[in-house]
């Protein structure tokens, strides 16, 4: 397999955005992992979700952040789990999980009785968490197969340098990864030349930000970190008259397969797959609301399908 190129956006990376010192240990795991599904016979997606944030002092008091709550993260691995795939889950620390995304901490301890004795026996009532049994079974054997690898990052800096960790980890087993980047990643930052070390003063008035444009990491990843593996971006908009648009430019920008396009307000019950050839509307209808159906199933249906294609076409 040849040697990845060095990318420019390597050096800016190294630079700019504070490298985490636990980056070679996870890009060892997350390696292991990639191999040892790949020797079973599985494909492995790598799935990015939730915000990221942004200090806006080194000393961080304040950041800026968004509105991910990594539900659509959340939820596409446990559908991609079903399907067949191990997953590496890499997402904002806590942002919604696998499994546990259906259960508020809230409910959590009014569903639980302590029976006391001696074992100091818990027991949970099923009306308070409904499911709970299947989903605690599902989880434990999911688990216990090692399908689900999470991965946190909290801030820009982190998510970039293990995003290219798991890029070149995942390099190795060539069109058998898929890259799922659902999650929403700040495209403006404040590099630390520039940064205050203190808590920005009140006292010196209104408040004007510079901030530079985050490298878009989507190029190197393509081009050079993973170039054959099939990779998925999200495109979110507010203003649905440029989203198609957007999501198309991105494949010609950044040559990737597929770009899921949604709108902010309707993001739960419509979706477009966009892909250099096809155009694919995915909606929930209110029969699918009421059955509870979530959109991610459809999304992961189409994303797999689309996948074996490319792996077959790739000679894989
Ligand atoms: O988490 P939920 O509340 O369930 O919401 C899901 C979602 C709306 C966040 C998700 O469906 C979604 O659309 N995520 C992408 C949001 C977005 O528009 O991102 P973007 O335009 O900043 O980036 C576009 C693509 O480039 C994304 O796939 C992103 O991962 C990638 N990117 C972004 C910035 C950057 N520096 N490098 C990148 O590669």
């Amino acid at each position: 397999m040849a040697e990845p190129r060095i990318s420019s956006i390597d050096g800016k990376l190294a630079e700019e955005f504070a490298v985490p010192s636990h980056v070679e240990e996870v890009k060892e795991k997350m390696a292991a992992f990639a191999e040892h599904h790949a020797a079973a016979g599985r494909r492995v997606v790598l799935i990015t979700s939730g915000g990221t944030k942004v200090p806006l002092e080194s000393r961080t008091v304040r950041f800026l952040d968004n509105f991910s709550s990594g539900r659509r993260g959340a939820s596409s691995a446990e559908y991609f789990i079903e399907t067949g795939y191990a997953v590496i889950f890499l997402h904002r620390h806590r942002s919604l999980y696998p499994y546990t995304r259906m259960f508020s901490t809230m409910n959590m301890l009014d569903a639980l009785k302590f029976r006391g004795g001696d074992t100091g026996e818990v027991v949970v009532n099923q009306q308070v968490l409904p499911n709970i049994a299947k989903v605690l079974k599902r989880y434990q054997e999911v688990k216990e197969n090692r399908l689900l690898l999470p991965i946190e990052f909290n801030t820009l800096s982190e998510y970039l340098h293990l995003l290219k960790a798991a890029a070149q980890a995942l390099s190795t087993i060539g069109s058998k990864a898929m890259f799922y980047l659902a999650a929403a990643v700040s495209d403006f930052y404040i590099p630390a030349s520039e940064m205050p070390e203190h808590k920005i003063q009140s006292s010196n008035g209104p408040l004007q930000l510079s901030m530079n444009m985050v490298p878009k990491i989507l190029s190197p990843l393509v081009k050079d970190w993973a170039p054959q593996a099939f990779v998925i971006s999200f495109k979110l908009e507010t203003d649905a008259s440029i989203l198609l648009d957007k999501a198309r430019r991105a494949l010609e920008t950044y040559r990737h397969q597929a770009v899921v396009a949604n709108v902010l307000d309707s993001r739960r019950g419509y979706v477009v797959v966009v892909t250099p050839e096809t155009q694919a509307e995915l909606i929930l209808t209110e029969e699918d609301e009421k059955n509870e159906v979530e959109i991610e199933v459809r999304i992961v249906s189409n994303l797999t399908s689309a996948h074996n294609k490319f792996i077959t076409q790739q000679g894989g």
